[in-house]
């Protein structure tokens, strides 16, 4: 009796766990990234926007999928991140969790889906949770919206700050230009105290000073991840397009692994001429 008591409760406990493509026991999780700020071990974030790149990224060992809002303009075809909605971040980011078994994944909020309360911002970040089934997600600004990340937190979603050039202020900011240099800098490091006292478990810093990004990653107990912000930080984060060379003019701060865009146009010219010349399909990829 009291075995079967005890099986029970141990097969409740497993029917409470997430289904298995959520997060399974080899997923990595926001502790595995604290475990390595620890140790001073460093990680890479790579961003993603589909299952087919999510199965690679993940076979490759990147540990975290950033389904940033800069698929706006590397995916949508949009100007900039702004126009992104809740939908299409929560749409990418599903496919993104069901292609991947072991990197944690982390959804953006958009612009517009967190500003006007620590509510709105818990809203979305529910959605993001069950409807896309995303580990943690990731809203720009500093202490301003702390109101908002520690929300978020209390009812059990992981944050990411993002500081430094936040592209969603692009407007208010007059450009994509470093951010913090002289005295600016100090805003930028009371804004990472703030959103590590709000619960944040770790921080992108974007197109800051080496300088101030290394003191900023020094200072605080949470990983720093670092895009155009020097070496001296716990991890590093690029859009993939830029990494494998499918953006045509990639910015300054990323560098190209790959030179995936002119493999595909001769790859996809070849294909299209054995089209037009008769060539493609051959005998043995045909059927009797
Ligand atoms: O949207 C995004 O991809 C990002 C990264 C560049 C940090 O915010």
């Amino acid at each position: 009796m009291a075995v079967r008591r005890a099986r029970g409760k141990a097969e409740s406990a497993m029917s409470t766990h997430p289904a298995p493509n959520s997060l399974s026991s080899s997923r990595n999780t926001i502790l595995t990234f604290k475990r390595m700020k620890k140790k001073g071990e460093k990680f890479s974030m790579l961003t993603c926007y589909d299952s087919t790149m999510a199965t690679i990224f993940d076979e490759a060992g990147i540990p975290m999928l950033l389904v940033g809002d800069s698929a706006g303009n590397t995916f949508l075809g949009e100007v900039n991140t702004i126009p992104v909605t809740v939908d299409e971040i929560i749409i990418l980011s599903r496919s993104v969790v069901r292609g991947s078994s072991r990197a944690l994944v982390v959804a953006d909020l958009p612009f517009g889906s967190f500003e006007l309360s620590p509510e709105q911002a818990l809203a979305t970040g529910i959605r993001m949770l069950k409807e896309a089934g995303v580990h943690a997600v990731k809203i720009e600004g500093g202490a301003k919206i702390a109101p908002q990340l520690s929300r978020l937190v209390q009812a059990g979603i992981p944050v990411m700050g993002h500081l430094g050039l936040t592209p969603q202020s692009v407007n208010t900011l007059g450009g994509f230009r470093v951010q913090g240099r002289g005295d600016a800098g100090d805003q930028i490091k009371a804004d990472a105290r703030a959103l590590q006292d709000a619960g944040a478990f770790a921080l992108v810093l974007e197109l800051v000073p080496a300088q101030l990004a290394a003191e900023i990653a020094q200072e605080l107990s949470i990983p720093v991840i670092g895009i155009g912000a020097g070496n001296q930080v716990d991890g590093q984060v690029l859009v993939w397009t830029d990494v494998l060379g499918v953006t045509a003019v990639p910015p300054k701060l990323a560098r190209k692994y790959l030179e995936l865009r002119s493999e595909i146009l001769s790859a996809l010219r070849e294909w299209n001429q054995d089209v037009v010349t008769g060539e493609f399909p051959s005998e043995k990829e045909s059927f009797n």
